[in-house]
């Protein structure tokens, strides 16, 4: 059994992989702010703002996964609340895994990630802060660390939640697409990839792509 410590894990992207991390038997702790409408059976909340709760409930962890949006309140500040969960974690002795966007993966090999290029205005703020979070760990990861930092799909999110379909395939930085040029995954099959890189570390401070 592994401790997992979910912080925002109540949201989209935390609540399917506290989900999915429950149902395999490891003990979870899911870090937010405000409790879920529905709680996961043998899951612990620990509710509170990240930055007071994480020092707490981080030492106890096996593997920490960062999934706070940046939006709302949360806008601006996630490159710091990231920086620390990744000192607590190297702390601990934790495996760190970081959740960004799509658009810090790139078109081609060698290619200027999406971020780098026009961005729809509605996703904009979002993906620069998400390729500053995938910035800061990558140049500033503490040594040590075994880190992983994960991009879903361009179709993925609340909007598109999708179904659980039990498969998944897992690239690098060059961005993944279906025959008919699509790139998407449900909530369920992301966090199905997260969990398998936890159970089975194949990825050490990469940087890799979920989609379907
Ligand atoms: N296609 C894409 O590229 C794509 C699409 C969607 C998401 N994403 C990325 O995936 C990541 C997760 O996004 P999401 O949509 O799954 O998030 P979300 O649904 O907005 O969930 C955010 C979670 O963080 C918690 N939270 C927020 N501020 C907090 C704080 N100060 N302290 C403790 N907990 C806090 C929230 O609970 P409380 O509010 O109760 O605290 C909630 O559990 C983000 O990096 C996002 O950019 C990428």
């Amino acid at each position: 059994m592994t401790t997992i410590v979910v912080v925002g894990g109540t949201g989209y992207t935390g609540g399917h992989i506290v989900r999915e991390a429950a149902s395999r038997g490891h003990q979870v702790i899911a870090v937010s702010r405000s409790l879920p409408s529905e709680e996961v059976p043998g899951v612990r909340y620990e509710t509170g703002a990240a930055e007071d709760v994480v020092p707490r409930v981080v030492p106890e962890a096996d593997v920490v996964v960062a999934a706070v949006s940046p939006r709302g309140d949360m806008s601006g500040r996630l490159v710091g609340l990231y920086r620390t969960l990744a000192a607590l974690s190297r702390d601990a002795g934790a495996r760190y895994v970081q959740v960004g966007g799509f658009s810090s993966l790139r078109p081609a090999e060698g290619a200027p990630r999406f971020v780098e290029g026009e961005l729809p205005e509605q996703f904009r703020d979002e993906a620069l802060e998400g390729e500053a979070t995938r910035a800061m760990l990558v140049e500033e990861a503490p040594e040590g660390l075994d880190w992983l930092f994960v991009s879903p799909a361009g179709s993925y999110g609340a909007w598109a939640a999708g179904e659980r379909t039990g498969s998944y395939r897992l690239g690098g930085e060059v961005a993944l697409f279906d025959p008919a040029g699509e790139s998407s995954i449900s909530g369920a099959d992301f966090a199905l990839a997260v969990l398998d890189e936890i159970d089975r570390p194949r990825h050490h401070r990469e940087h890799v792509g979920v989609a379907y």
